[in-house]
């Protein structure tokens, strides 16, 4: 695994993960494969000491050297245009054709949930697409600086882009026997991506009958998300708004510091990363929740054919949120570092 602690809270939530994993690894349930971490300090600090994010020899031994990618967050306020998180995160989802971005939007506790009194559902899986969209960076400025200033950014969208992440979606779907699928879009506007976006989900549907294959629109998707949120199962959506929805989901589930993510190829690379960013306003202080980061662990060791080892994680996430160590986010007082040693020594290997 390389690591990629990044900026802000990112360190210090990925220490936790890894002290998680480490304690996790002797269990004698899998088939006993232990990861190794190689830390990489990629960030805000390295790119305004040096004015490169990620050289390219990183990137290859990254691509060559290792099989999947821990990360933490990047974002710093003296990069105000973020270009450092645009090189190492975006230029990795794109360069490794990381196409789907699955965030799970997990329940731990009813108690968690701003919507306690709602129905709520136990989770909501996201497939965002994850290499295209609104996120490609095309589109310049004309006129920059002067009074009519021009500003274009183009969304683009491939049909063979759309395909696959919504195929991802629905065999997700018929692999965890999940009934439904949901795509949420804005085709009463986006009149070409849109209904791009519509005629694939269709024909792609048919060939999953026994799952309910409906859409609903961005902006009503948002209100019933919270108004909801049990409609929900499966979401598949366009990079933007998947990027938006999924804080969204996160904050209904219990809170974004709980919300882990995986940015993968199926049979290519896989990049963990816990939804949530370099909370800039929290960093330095020990208040970070690092649950979001140990729950990355959980999706590693399922990625890596080890359920078992998995579950042991979720559990142990799953107590300390019931009567363990709690951050303040989430309504305890427990430090960042004491809630990953609570998690860490349930999740441990027993002795001998
Ligand atoms: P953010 O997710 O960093 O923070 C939003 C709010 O949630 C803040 O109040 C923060 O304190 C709180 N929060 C976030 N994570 C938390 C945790 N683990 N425990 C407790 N509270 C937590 O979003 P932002 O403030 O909009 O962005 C800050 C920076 O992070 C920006 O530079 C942004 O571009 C970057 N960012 C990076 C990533 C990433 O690298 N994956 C993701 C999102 C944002
Ligand atoms: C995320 C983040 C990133 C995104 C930013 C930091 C580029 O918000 O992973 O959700 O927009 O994809
Ligand atoms: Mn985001």
């Amino acid at each position: 695994m390389a690591v990629v602690p990044g900026d802000g809270i990112g360190p210090e939530v990925i220490r936790e993960a890894v002290r998680v994993a480490e304690a996790v690894q002797g269990r004698e349930t899998g088939d006993g494969r232990d990861f190794v971490f190689a830390e990489l300090p990629l960030g805000a600090d390295r790119y305004l000491a040096e004015g490169v994010a990620i050289s390219e020899e990183e990137f290859r031994a990254i691509r060559d050297e290792h099989d999947a990618i821990l990360l933490g967050a990047l974002g710093d306020p003296r990069v105000p245009g973020n270009e450092h998180a645009k090189d190492i995160l975006l230029g990795m989802r794109r360069r490794l054709d990381l196409y789907v971005n699955h965030r799970p939007a997990a329940l731990l506790s009813q108690e968690l949930s701003p919507l306690r009194r709602a129905r709520l559902p136990t989770r909501i899986d996201i497939f965002r697409e994850n290499t295209e969209g609104a996120y490609c960076g095309l589109g310049g400025s004309f006129k920059k600086g002067a009074a009519d200033e021009i500003a274009i950014e183009e969304d683009l969208n491939t049909r063979g882009g759309v395909e696959r992440i919504v195929r991802a979606a629905f065999e997700f779907a018929r692999s965890r026997g999940r009934k439904r699928v949901t795509l949420v879009d804005k085709s009463n506007v986006q009149r070409f991506a849109g209904r791009l976006y519509r005629r694939v989900f269709a024909e792609v549907a048919s060939e999953f009958g026994e799952i309910r294959a409906d859409s609903a629109y961005v902006d009503a998707a948002a209100m019933d998300l919270v108004r909801r949120p049990d409609r929900y199962e499966v979401i598949v959506t366009s990079n933007l708004f998947g990027d938006i929805l999924s804080d969204l989901a996160a904050a209904v589930t219990g809170g974004l510091g709980l919300a882990a993510s995986v940015n993968y190829r199926p049979g290519g690379h896989a990049l963990f990363e816990p939804v949530h960013g370099s909370a800039p306003d929290i960093a330095g202080l020990g208040r970070a929740n690092p649950l979001g980061a140990i729950r990355c662990v959980a999706m590693m060791l399922e990625w890596f054919g080890e359920p078992d080892r998995a579950a042991v994680v979720e559990k142990a996430v799953g107590d300390s949120v019931a009567h363990g160590a709690k951050t303040p986010d989430i309504g305890g007082s427990a430090t960042t570092a004491e809630v990953g040693e609570w998690v860490a020594e349930r999740a441990a290997a027993p002795a001998g």
